[in-house]
């Protein structure tokens, strides 16, 4: 009897290894670790850095577009999972790309027809959507190699830092970009913007981070709050017409926590153009510092993701585009909604809106924005 209690016991254990997670909250070691992530195909060397808070909670950042490759959060047990879509290699991030992760510039989002006009000058973009370019166009900071220093563990923080050339992709002036994640102790991933020019310019900066605070499946039941009482409407190209309007009454009334299946095939022009939700909110604003923008409840796992920003805009897409030709990590095929973005962010096509919060940047001045993604959990 006794050894078969003894036998019990082995077993019971090699199983717990056997299911021991490495990166849960016990064997996770806090700080800053870099690794190799491969080449380029113009044979540039790409890292791989993971920062750990005390929690055991888990970034991994590449300096390939300043990219976030994966987030481990704890759900309401305390089980770790990846939040975020990606790649488990360099390879997935080098192919064509629905941006996971990066961080996007010159000029996130759509500029309408590719052309704007700054201080009497027409500037004239390529054009990589439709007519209208997109996300700083063919080869925009996602797919830059940037410059990465470890700023220290406690908390752990990475800066990336990246020179875009006068004229590059046809944007105005020498811009120096420099982006600083941290991991708080607080679980919360804080990314800091800033960028000088040396000529009057245009720059909006996001993290195009694609959740599922699931781990997996489609976004659907994820309850969302965005604290805007406007949105931009958009034309049929996604740009925005301009108007500034009410939430209310609308498919995009989100001020009480709503699941983004509810209304998502709504007979909305809106959400027809879009294709789903794929529009910028108008956030309700107090002063100057982060506020909060959206937050995010998955009902399943408990996992909740608070979004704060100084940022004026939030692009709220739901992975209308995606269609399960992008294999992910695992394999996976990541299908239409099985993940969704909150860009915060100026107003899309900003620099043909005059009557849109200003995206100009003269020498002399800093730009310098801050977005926090805030994990945490419900009951
Ligand atoms: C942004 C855009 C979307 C789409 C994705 C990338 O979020 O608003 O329309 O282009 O990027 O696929």
């Amino acid at each position: 009897m006794k050894s078969f209690v003894g036998l019990g016991c082995i077993i019971i254990f090699v199983l717990g290894m056997a299911n021991a997670n490495p990166l849960d909250a016990q064997s996770a070691k806090p700080g800053i670790k870099k690794n190799g992530f491969g080449t380029t195909k113009d044979g540039q060397s790409v890292n791989l850095y993971t920062l750990t808070n005390r929690h055991g909670v888990q970034a991994r950042i590449t300096n390939y577009g300043a990219t976030v490759v994966s987030l481990l959060v704890p759900d309401r047990h305390g089980k770790l999972a990846d939040v975020v879509l990606g790649f488990d290699a360099l390879d997935g991030y080098l192919a064509k790309e629905p941006y996971f992760g990066a961080v996007v510039g010159r000029y996130a989002n759509r500029i309408a027809k590719g052309q704007f006009t700054l201080d009497g000058t027409v500037y004239k973009l390529v054009l990589n959507n439709g007519p209208n370019s997109l996300h700083g166009g063919t080869k925009g900071f996602d797919k830059q190699v940037w410059n990465a220093r470890e700023l220290g563990e406690n908390p752990p923080a990475l800066e990336l830092t990246y020179l875009s050339k006068d004229g590059e992709e046809g944007y105005p002036g020498n811009l120096k970009v420099k982006v600083v994640y941290a991991l708080t102790d607080s679980n919360e991933l804080k990314i800091e913007y800033t960028a000088t020019t040396d000529k009057d310019t245009v720059l909006n900066l996001t993290n195009h981070s694609y959740f599922n605070l699931a781990g997996e499946g489609d976004v659907l039941k994820h309850v969302v709050t965005i604290n805007a009482d406007q949105f931009t409407p958009i034309d049929s190209t996604l740009i925005p017409t301009g108007e500034l309007r009410k939430v209310e009454g609308t498919p995009f009334d989100f001020r009480k926590p709503t699941a983004i299946g509810a209304r998502i095939n709504a007979d909305d022009e809106q959400l027809k153009f879009g294709n789903g939700y794929d529009h910028d909110f108008v956030l309700n604003r107090k002063g100057k510092g982060p506020e909060l923008a959206a937050r995010v409840v998955e009902p399943g796992s408990g996992r909740v993701l608070e979004v704060f920003t100084t940022q004026p805009g939030v692009q709220f897409y739901t992975g209308n585009f995606l269609d399960g030709t992008v294999q992910g990590k695992g394999g996976k095929a990541y299908g239409q909604r099985s993940g969704f973005c909150l860009e915060t962010q100026h107003f899309p096509d900003s620099p043909n809106h005059p009557e849109f919060p200003t995206t100009k940047l003269k020498p002399g001045e800093t730009f310098h924005e801050t977005t926090i993604f805030k994990f945490s959990t419900a009951p």
